[in-house]
């Protein structure tokens, strides 16, 4: 049987902070009303050159120096991400350049903040098969380029950032099992409506939400999908050291662990510094709490995501 490994993970943000306090005065919020309803206290934001493949350089060059790895061994590179450098070619393909790893193929993955698990799920299902030993997987997203800075609704939640992971093939677990789902039907609660158009945007260029309703639907998908890839992995919830979840809302891994019955000192929470960087989101997080020494080897990660599409997943590995 071969396994995907997780052999080193790395990650970047954006040295500019912008803090609750910072945000244009003309949005009519506070600090206490972000932090009281999302958990945000601040969110990094890319300088005006830096593109979502300059985030993904940083984290990808980190995470192949912690898996002690040379760009030459990666022979397949995902990149999920709703921000890419171009319409064409893939931020993947980018990445593939600036990172000199001429063995890799490229590809990206696009399911907005659920974007991570269904990479790092579709990267597990190649080394499961033995096509290919050393995959990079990689979120990164500069969301702060398709808000509307003047609605309050939506601008404060989010922020940019890049997490990596490399997966080595192994027979030692690894990945359990991953599963991913999606609802079309649901679309409109969460998009960016436009796309390019002879060289004109048609419809709107920035991010619009119905917010309580992904609220609701994040929490009720994320206590299923938690569910269903231990029952896949014959695990229990007890097991589970660490939950990973996309970090959209403090109120959202709140609700979820209550559902799930999980401690919440079990969750991991880097919202409040990085906000909503969807699809980079969980590879941040992870990231940020294997370099601060939290997250060990040996112990049981449940990562789990959820975005627009919409899209659900999740994925059980042993680090
Ligand atoms: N500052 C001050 N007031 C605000 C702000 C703000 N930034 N944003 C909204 N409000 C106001 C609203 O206008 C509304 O005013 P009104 O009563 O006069 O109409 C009031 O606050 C209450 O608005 P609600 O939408 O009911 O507030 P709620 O408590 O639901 O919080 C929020 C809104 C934070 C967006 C919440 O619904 C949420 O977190 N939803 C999930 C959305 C999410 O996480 N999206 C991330 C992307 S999706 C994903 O990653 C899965």
């Amino acid at each position: 049987m071969i396994y995907a490994q997780i052999a080193g993970t790395g990650s970047a943000l954006p040295s500019q902070v912008m803090t609750n306090a910072q945000l244009p005065a003309s949005l009519e919020t506070s600090d206490a009303w972000i932090q009281e309803r999302t958990g945000i206290t601040q969110r990094h934001i890319a300088a005006p050159n830096q593109l979502a493949s300059d985030l993904a350089l940083q984290a990808s060059r980190q995470a192949l120096a912690a898996a002690n790895l040379s760009a030459d061994t990666i022979d397949l590179i995902i990149v999920a991400t709703s921000t890419p450098d171009y319409v064409f070619p893939s931020t993947a393909c980018l990445l593939q350049a600036k990172l000199e790893a001429f063995n890799a193929a490229a590809f990206d993955v696009q399911a907005v903040c659920t974007g991570f698990i269904y990479a790092l799920a579709t990267a597990e299902k190649f080394i499961r098969s033995g096509s290919h030993r050393h995959v990079l997987v990689v979120g990164a997203e500069v969301f702060s380029r398709i808000l509307d800075w003047n609605d309050r609704n939506t601008c404060v939640l989010f922020g940019d950032g890049a997490g990596a992971v490399v997966l080595r093939a192994s027979d030692q677990p690894g990945i359990h099992a991953s599963v991913l789902h999606a609802d079309g039907r649901h679309a409109d609660i969460l998009s960016v409506p436009g796309n390019v158009n002879r060289g004109q945007i048609e419809g709107s260029a920035f991010l619009q939400m119905a917010g309580n309703q992904v609220f609701k639907f994040a929490v009720k998908v994320l206590d299923e999908v938690a569910r269903e890839v231990l029952a896949q992995s014959h695990a229990t919830l007890e097991q589970v050291d660490w939950l990973i979840p996309h970090q959209a809302n403090v109120r959202i891994l709140e609700a979820t662990a209550k559902r799930l019955g999980i401690d919440p000192a079990r969750v991991v929470m880097t919202l409040d510094k990085h906000a909503n960087t969807s699809a980079a989101s969980i590879p941040l997080a992870l990231d940020d709490y294997i370099r601060s020494g939290k997250i060990t080897r040996g112990q049981r990660l449940l990562l789990q995501g959820v975005g627009g599409g919409f899209t659900w997943g999740a994925v059980y590995v042993t680090y």
